[in-house]
Formats: C-alpha cells, sequence, structure tokens
C-alpha cells in the first residue's frame, strides 16, 4: 500500500467524490423491512398467527441473497420439513428484509420472527461466552469447526443459555469460512498498511478490537449498509469471506482483497423457544434430521461456493493478495487472553482446542 488513508480520503473530498448510492438497494431493502415488521405485527406476531389447524409456518430472516450457501441449505431444509412434518412450513426471508442481525435477534426473541441466522459477533451481545468461539484461531479449519459447534457435549449449556432471558435456543452453527480484509485503495501486505483505515466490522466489541489489531480503526456497521458505506468512503476497508464479497458485490468498490484469514467465522440458527417447544415430538424430529442435513450439505457448498467466488470477483477486476503471516499474527495473538477471561468462556475455548488435537 503506498499512500497512508488519512491522505487518500482528503484528496476524494478535494475533488468532489465520491459518488453516494447508485446501489439503492438498500433504501429498498430498509422499506421492505419496516413494512414486512408492520406486517408481521399486525398478524398479531405469534409464530402460529394465521395458521391453519395442523399447520404451522416458521419465518426465517436471514442477511444473505438467494445465491450465498446459506440461502441454499435452507431451503432444503424447508423441502425437508414439508415432506416429512404433520405441515410445518420454512418461509424464508434473504436479503436483510427484516432487518439487519441485531433488529432481527430483538424480532426472533418477541416472538414476532421465529428463527434466524445470526453471527456469533451477535450473540456474543446477548451472552460474552460466545465469545469463546468468535476468537481468532479458536478453530483450525471448518472440519474442525463444524465438529465442535455440533458436539452436544461442547454446546449444550451455551446454545440453552440465552432461553431464560431471551427465550432464544440456538440450534446449530453454519461456517462463515476464514475472513480476510479488503481495501479500496490498494492491497494490504502488514498491519502498517491499514493505518488510519476505517475497517467496517460486525457490531460487537472483540470485532472493534480485531480491526484495531489488524491495524485500523473499526466501524461497525450494518452488512446491509457496507455496499454503500464502501463506495462512499465512509469506511477504506471490510474485512469477510469470499462468498459474502462475491455475493453482496463488495469487490466492485473494494476490489483489493489480502488473505488475513484472521478467524474462521460462525453463524449460528436461533430459534424462539417457544416455536421450538411447540412442535409435536416426531416433527421435532424431523426438524433435528433436516438440520444436521442442512449443515453438512452446507459445508460442502461452502468450498464450491468460495472457488466461484475468487473465480467470479477475478473475473470482474478484483485481486487476491497474499500477506505477511507473523505481523497479522503476533497482532491477533493478545486478543485471546483479553476476551476469553471468565471461567465458562476458558472452558469452552480450552474444550475447542482439545478437539483439534
Ligand atoms: C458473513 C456472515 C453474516 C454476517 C456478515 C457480516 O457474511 O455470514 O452472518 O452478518 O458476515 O460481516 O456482517
Amino acid at each position: 500500500m503506498t499512500e497512508p488513508f488519512e491522505r487518500r480520503r482528503r484528496e476524494a473530498t478535494k475533488d468532489g467524490k465520491p459518488t453516494v448510492s447508485t446501489h439503492g438497494r438498500t433504501c429498498l431493502v430498509a422499506a421492505a423491512a419496516a413494512a414486512t415488521t408492520l406486517a408481521l405485527a399486525s398478524c398479531g406476531g405469534g409464530a402460529d398467527a394465521g395458521d391453519p389447524p395442523g399447520e404451522r409456518t416458521l419465518r426465517l430472516a436471514l442477511n444473505q441473497s438467494e445465491e450465498h450457501p446459506s440461502f441454499t441449505a435452507l431451503d432444503h431444509f424447508g423441502d425437508h420439513l414439508r415432506e416429512n412434518t404433520d405441515g410445518v412450513e420454512l418461509d424464508i426471508y434473504p436479503n436483510e428484509t427484516l432487518g439487519g442481525q441485531a433488529e432481527v435477534l430483538q424480532l426472533v426473541s418477541s416472538g414476532a420472527v421465529d428463527m434466524a441466522i445470526v453471527s456469533g459477533a451477535q450473540l456474543e451481545n446477548l451472552n460474552r461466552d460466545f465469545i469463546a468461539f468468535n476468537a481468532p484461531r479458536v478453530f483450525d479449519d471448518i472440519e474442525h469447526q463444524m465438529d465442535v459447534v455440533h458436539d452436544p457435549e461442547i454446546t449444550g449449556d451455551l446454545y440453552s443459555s440465552l432461553d431464560e432471558n431471551h427465550d432464544l435456543t440456538v440450534v446449530g452453527g453454519f461456517t462463515q469460512g476464514a475472513r480476510s480484509v479488503y481495501t479500496a485503495d490498494g492491497p494490504v501486505e502488514t498491519p502498517e498498511d491499514l493505518a488510519g483505515a476505517n475497517i467496517r466490522v460486525q457490531e460487537s466489541p472483540l470485532n472493534v478490537a480485531i480491526a484495531e489489531a489488524l491495524g485500523g480503526s473499526a466501524a461497525p456497521m450494518v452488512y446491509g449498509e457496507l455496499y454503500t458505506g464502501l463506495q462512499a468512503g465512509v469506511v477504506d476497508a471490510a474485512e469477510n469471506n469470499e462468498v459474502s464479497y462475491f455475493t453482496q458485490r463488495h469487490y466492485e468498490v473494494a476490489p483489493y482483497w489480502s488473505y488475513t484469514e484472521h478467524l474462521i467465522g460462525l453463524d449460528y440458527l436461533i430459534i424462539n423457544s417457544d416455536a421450538l417447544d411447540g412442535l409435536s415430538e416426531q416433527d421435532r424430529a424431523a426438524f433435528d434430521e433436516g438440520w444436521t442435513a442442512a449443515y453438512e450439505e452446507h459445508a460442502v457448498l461452502w468450498a464450491e461456493a468460495t472457488q466461484e467466488a475468487i473465480e467470479g470477483a477475478e473475473a470482474d477486476g478484483a485481486e487476491f493478495h497474499q500477506v505477511e503471516e507473523a505481523p497479522f499474527a503476533e497482532a491477533l495473538d493478545g486478543l485471546v487472553d483479553e476476551f476469553v477471561v471468565t471461567e465458562t468462556q476458558r472452558e469452552l475455548y480450552d474444550a475447542a482446542r482439545e478437539a483439534a488435537e
């Protein structure tokens, strides 16, 4: 990276750039979210409201597009429910239609929406024990991550910990793959290259600290607003996996990808506890079976989608760069000691590490 970010930002302003919001999607989504939330509220908000007797529609909020592996795997989960239950349907609302993940968490907690996929960063805000699985380098690879997050001996208490105060149950996880940094103005080789850069992060304390450890300043922001944020120069950089980079088209406004691979991210499927308890014993068995098939399929789709994302973004001009590993690893090392501090966090973290060995 040749120029510090501060200077480039000043020059962009001097030139009267950048242009804002040809993307347009955010406004539409915001309007749709408001309308849908109202519609859900006017249905009475309960999971069963409006369902014919014996039938039940579970509404699921997702912040990804229909091209994302999470949508595909969930869609097949819906097919499984339709074919194997007594009238349970899954309605998926993709593209942040019901709001950003922080809002959606509240909607699932209140029962206005039944289910959602939310990032570990969001659950960290409800119970800091989730930090153990959000920490840099806790998982060696996706297989290790999936083994840990679907081992009830490790996760049992954690996944039921949100029930009492939030009426939420965690069902399991989808991988987010390895997350790396991408920038609007040139590749990054060392943390010094990010000095002065505003890096968009997910909204959580650990993610703020990660951006700082990577060398920049943290700008927490809702996922669906990031394209416009990068385009407008509100943020200079972001961090995510290749699949999100491609399906959200972030490469159009931040074409320099740098393989910091600072953590393997984790999404969770959460469900309103009353909605889960409302399933009959047979339907619950079909639900568990369908979910297992969904996360297994997701891991397979993930590998293919990552490859396609790299090829697709490259074909449209994005550049993928390697970084110097050691300076980033050193910068991130201290975060585990800083954030994994309570006995429970330590137990979870250690159990995950033991499963790798
Ligand atoms: C990934 C992840 C999402 C998360 C997003 C983000 O795409 O799958 O759940 O919201 O990153 O950075 O906000």
